[in-house]
C-alpha cells in the first residue's frame, strides 16, 4: 500500500530515468522542483494546524511556480525584503507580510508603495522602525517583533530566537506594544522565531518555551485593552536530510504547540523549509573523477555557488547516482567536490557511491529550501536553470544564467 502524501519524500523516491531525462534536456546543473509535492505538504500542515494562520516564509523558495501554488492554497506569505513582497504580490498573495529586520530606506518605500494595491502588514522589530514608518504615514497593519530569548534550529548561524539582532527583548515587547498602540499604529499581532531546523527534542522544548513565553507576553498585552489578531510563533520546522533522521511529526507538533498556547488570539505559523524542501532536487554531472590515497574524487559541476548550504552550514544533503544500471561498478566512497577554486567548495564527504564516471549524473536530495535562492554567481559562474514539474509535464521555469548575463549590469 503506498501511503497518499508521506510525511517525507527521500531522494530514493524520485525516479531516477526521469531526472536523467531532465538533466539530459536541459543541461545540468538544473534544478527541479515538483508543484505537486508542495501542495501535498502544504494540505498536511493545514491538516495539522487547521485554524492556525499560515505564511510561507518566501525566503526558502521563491520561485513564481512555487509562490503562486502556495498562494492559491490561501496560505499568506512572510516576506524578508521588498523585493520578496513584490514577488509574492505578483504570485497572487491575499496576505503579505514584512518581517522588517533592519529595513534599508528603500525597502520601506517600496513596500509602502505596493501597499497601495494589496493588503500588507509590516513586522517591526525595532522602536526606530516605527519611526519610519510614521515618516511614511504608514497606516496599516504592524506587528512586533519579540525576541523570546530562546532559540532552536540546526546550526548556530539560524538560531535567530536567541540573538539580539532580531526583534525587542521580551521584558521590553509589552510597553513597545503600548507605545505603538498610543502612537496610533493598529498593532495586529506578535511574532517570534525561534530558529530554521527544528527536529531535534530539545529544539522542540525550545519552541514550545517560545510558544508559552509569547502566550504569557499576549495576555499582559491583552491586559491592557490592546486586542491583538494574530501571535505568530514563527517557522523553522524541520525535515530529515539524513535518511537515518526521522520526519517531523507535525501533528505531535501542532498538539504541543495548541497546548502551550494560551492566548485569546489566533495562533499563527510561518513555515519555509517544511513546504518546499523535499519538493527540490539539484542534479550535477560528474566531470572528473581522480583517486588519490584519501578519497576518490568526484568532480562535478555543481558547487557551493549552485547549492550554499554544505558549504555554509556544514549540512549534510543526500547524494544519488542517477546511472541506469549499477552493474559492474563497485561502490567507492567519494569526495564530490564543485568547480569552484575554495576547499569548502564540497557537497558531500564520505559518500558510498558506484563508481561515479565522466558523463553520470547525480541527484542532490532536499534541495527545494533554501538552494536556488542562495545561488551565486562567484567566479563568474552563471546561476541554474530550474525545472517544474506538475502533474507529467515538466517545464523551465527559470532559464540558466549566461555568461552574458554576467556583465549585464556594468556600465
Ligand atoms: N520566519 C522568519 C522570521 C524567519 O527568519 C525564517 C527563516 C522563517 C520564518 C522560516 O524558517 P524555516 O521554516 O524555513 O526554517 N538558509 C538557512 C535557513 C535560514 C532561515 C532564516 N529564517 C538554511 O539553509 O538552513
Amino acid at each position: 500500500v503506498t501511503t497518499a502524501n508521506p510525511p517525507v519524500r527521500r531522494l530514493a523516491d524520485w525516479s531516477a530515468d526521469r531526472l536523467r531525462e531532465f538533466a539530459d534536456e536541459h543541461g545540468t546543473p538544473l534544478y527541479v522542483v515538483d508543484i505537486e509535492r508542495v501542495r501535498e505538504n502544504a494540505a498536511r500542515l493545514r491538516e495539522s494546524f487547521p485554524d492556525a494562520a499560515i505564511d510561507y516564509a518566501v525566503k526558502a523558495n521563491a520561485r513564481t511556480p512555487v509562490l503562486a501554488a502556495i498562494a492559491e492554497v490561501g496560505f499568506g506569505a512572510e516576506c524578508a525584503s521588498a523585493g520578496e513582497v513584490v514577488r509574492a504580490c505578483e504570485a497572487g498573495f491575499a496576505d503579505v507580510r514584512y518581517t522588517a529586520v533592519n529595513p534599508p530606506a528603500r525597502d520601506l518605500d517600496r513596500v509602502v508603495e505596493c501597499a497601495d494595491e494589496h493588503e500588507i502588514t509590516i513586522t517591526v522589530g525595532a522602536l526606530d522602525t516605527l519611526d519610519a514608518l510614521a515618516e511614511r504615514d504608514w497606516s496599516g497593519e504592524i506587528y512586533v517583533r519579540v525576541n523570546p530569548g530562546v532559540g532552536a534550529g540546526h546550526h548556530e548561524k539560524v538560531r535567530t530566537g536567541a540573538d539580539p539582532k532580531f526583534g525587542i527583548p521580551i521584558d521590553r515587547a509589552a510597553a513597545a506594544v503600548r507605545d505603538a498602540d498610543e502612537r496610533g499604529f493598529a498593532v495586529e499581532g506578535l511574532h517570534a522565531h525561534a530558529g530554521s531546523g527544528i527536529l531535534e527534542t530539545e529544539d522542540l522544548a525550545a519552541h514550545r518555551a517560545l510558544v508559552e513565553r509569547m502566550s504569557d507576553l499576549a495576555d499582559e498585552i491583552a491586559a491592557a485593552n490592546i486586542d491583538l489578531d494574530t501571535v505568530s510563533v514563527g517557522g523553522g520546522f524541520g525535515v530529515p536530510y539524513r535518511d537515518t533522521e526521522a520526519p517531523l511529526d507535525v501533528d505531535t507538533l501542532a498538539r504541543a504547540t495548541r497546548e502551550a498556547f494560551s492566548a485569546d488570539a489566533r495562533l499563527g505559523i510561518e513555515p519555509g523549509r517544511y513546504l518546499v524542501a523535499d519538493a527540490g532536487v539539484l542534479l550535477a554531472e560528474v566531470t572528473t573523477v581522480k583517486p588519490t590515497p584519501e578519497t576518490t574524487v568526484v568532480g562535478v559541476d555543481a558547487g557551493m555557488t549552485t547549492l550554499a548550504r554544505p558549504a555554509l552550514y556544514d549540512a549534510f544533503h543526500e547524494i544519488r547516482s542517477l546511472v541506469a544500471t549499477v552493474e559492474g561498478r563497485e561502490t567507492v566512497a567519494a569526495t564530490v567536490a564543485g568547480p569552484v577554486c575554495e576547499s569548502g567548495d564540497v557537497l558531500g564527504r564520505d559518500r558510498e557511491l558506484p563508481a561515479p564516471e565522466r558523463g553520470d549524473f547525480l541527484a542532490v536530495g532536499n534541495a527545494g529550501a533554501y538552494g536556488y535562492e542562495m545561488a551565486s554567481t562567484y567566479n563568474s559562474r552563471p546561476r541554474p536553470a530550474i525545472v517544474a514539474l506538475d502533474g507529467d509535464g515538466g517545464e523551465l521555469c527559470v532559464r540558466r544564467e549566461t555568461i552574458a548575463d554576467l556583465g549585464r549590469l556594468e556600465r
